[in-house]
């Protein structure tokens, strides 16, 4: 029986407790959850299709295969990670941005595993910024970073994204105007989704990564203290078109102030949360001992799974595979919208990732409240309001007209029949 408690003045919670407000992506999935005919192009979730079942159970039974391989991965392994996956990932990364062997920018020594990028993306947080200190993220960026910083009492200054990354001008401005205001020392970071951005589908140019190490470089004087650029690579290797852009440890001279984060669970299998990022000191320090504090190591089974996968060069294989399979669903998603959407409606053709960004004529709006929004519901098929990936900045308004919509997730089927539905939604509103 439940003992009688008398009421509290008092809330038990801490101050970030109290202030963590619920993130939007609960709300998200419940929605979907509770609408079983309901079609999900907000998920972002990865394809479920090729998802690599018969390679994870091969490399795993591999592993398993007797007490003296078997035990270590059934055993807890080291805060930093597993020696064989950090060595094979860095060896990875540097590869990706024709890196010299000699580097000790992709030493495995500064490369720690985590448990999803998502944890590193914390744990940095933590390690660099205090209350009331101020991050700059791109307008608009991943919603599920603005929750982090929401939750730790952090204030995100934003600066406009461009078609190919952030505007530098802007960058500067924003940076000139906190010095004026006494706030640049407030400033300790700059997180950019660099790759297929999540959710506009840019890609920052190699230059706009020096540029923005540039720019910030120029204010750390006045600040005081380095303000690193956080470069989140989670979609990097999800491209089906173009080349691949060098990442920004590989602007000379200036690896000491970028933290880079990457993920095999975007291009493998997304429920292991395998991730890792490459520091530099003090942060790498300060991450690994947070690290130590949070979990003390990820999952050494799953780390060793990782590493298998790409010793033997199924990580590789499945990648191929899996870009053929994105490029066609993005090819189903972009012929449906040209023929199901209305045509004052724009967007951006991805080049890679899982994501369309549209953007609806003035007239209309998106979000979670708008008639729109409703419509789209009543339709059964939901997608991510374009507002949630704008933060509160008190220095703009926030737009409230664009749409993610995701091919990722959806079968081919429901990725036409959930545009033609949004179609519906959109010409009904326009029309009336
Ligand atoms: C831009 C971005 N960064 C990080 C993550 C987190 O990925 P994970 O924690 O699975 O590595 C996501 C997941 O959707 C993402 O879109």
């Amino acid at each position: 029986m439940a003992a009688n408690y008398p009421t509290m003045k008092r809330s038990p919670l801490s101050e970030l407790g109290r202030r963590t407000e619920p993130p939007p992506i609960s709300w998200l999935i419940q929605l979907a959850l509770s609408r079983p005919r309901l079609i999900s192009l907000a998920a972002g979730f990865t394809d479920n299709e090729s998802l690599p079942v018969e390679d994870v159970r091969g490399l795993l039974n591999g592993i398993l295969r007797s007490r003296r391989t078997g035990q270590p991965a059934l055993q807890y392994g080291s805060t930093q990670g597993d020696p064989v996956l950090r060595r094979l990932t860095a060896r990875h990364i540097r590869r990706l941005d024709a890196g010299p062997a000699s580097s000790r920018v992709y030493s495995a020594d500064r490369l720690i595993i985590t448990n999803g990028s998502q944890q590193l993306l914390y744990m940095v947080a933590e390690a660099l910024c205090d209350t009331g200190d101020i991050v700059l993220v791109e307008d608009p960026t991943y919603f599920v970073y603005l929750g982090i910083l929401q939750s730790r009492g952090l204030r995100a200054r934003t600066v406009r994204l461009e078609k190919d990354g952030l505007d530098l001008a802007r960058l500067e401005h924003l940076l000139v105007r906190l010095k004026r205001t006494g706030e640049l020392r407030r400033v300790k970071l700059l997180y950019l989704v660099s790759y297929f951005q999540n959710p506009t589908a840019v890609t920052t140019r190699f230059e706009k990564k020096s540029g923005a190490l540039e720019v910030l470089g120029k204010f750390e004087r006045a600040a005081g203290h380095p303000i690193y650029l956080l470069e989140d690579a989670g979609y990097r290797e999800l491209r089906f078109k173009g080349e691949d852009v060098k990442s920004s440890l590989a602007v000379k001279g200036r690896a000491e102030r970028v933290i880079y984060t990457g993920t095999y669970s975007k291009p493998f299998a997304t429920g292991t949360r395998v991730a890792f990022g490459l520091l530099p000191e003090p942060v790498f320090t300060a991450v690994l001992r947070i690290k130590g504090n949070h979990d003390f190591g990820t999952s050494n089974l799953l780390q060793q799974l990782l590493a298998q996968a790409l010793a033997t060069g199924r990580y590789d294989r499945h990648l191929v595979e899996l870009r053929e399979r994105y490029a066609r669903k993005a090819r189903i998603m972009s012929k449906a919208l040209r023929e199901q959407f209305p045509a004052e409606v724009e967007w951006l053709e991805p080049r890679g990732g899982m994501y369309f960004w549209a953007r609806l004529p003035r007239r209309l709006e998106s979000g979670p409240k708008s008639k729109l929004f409703r419509e789209a519901l009543a339709n059964n098929v939901l997608y991510v309001p374009g507002e949630l990936c704008y933060a509160d900045d008190s220095t703009r308004v926030k737009p409230n007209r664009e749409m993610r919509i995701s091919f990722g997730n959806a079968v081919e089927k429901d990725i036409r029949t959930g545009v033609a539905r949004l179609g519906a939604a959109l010409h009904k509103l326009l029309d009336l």
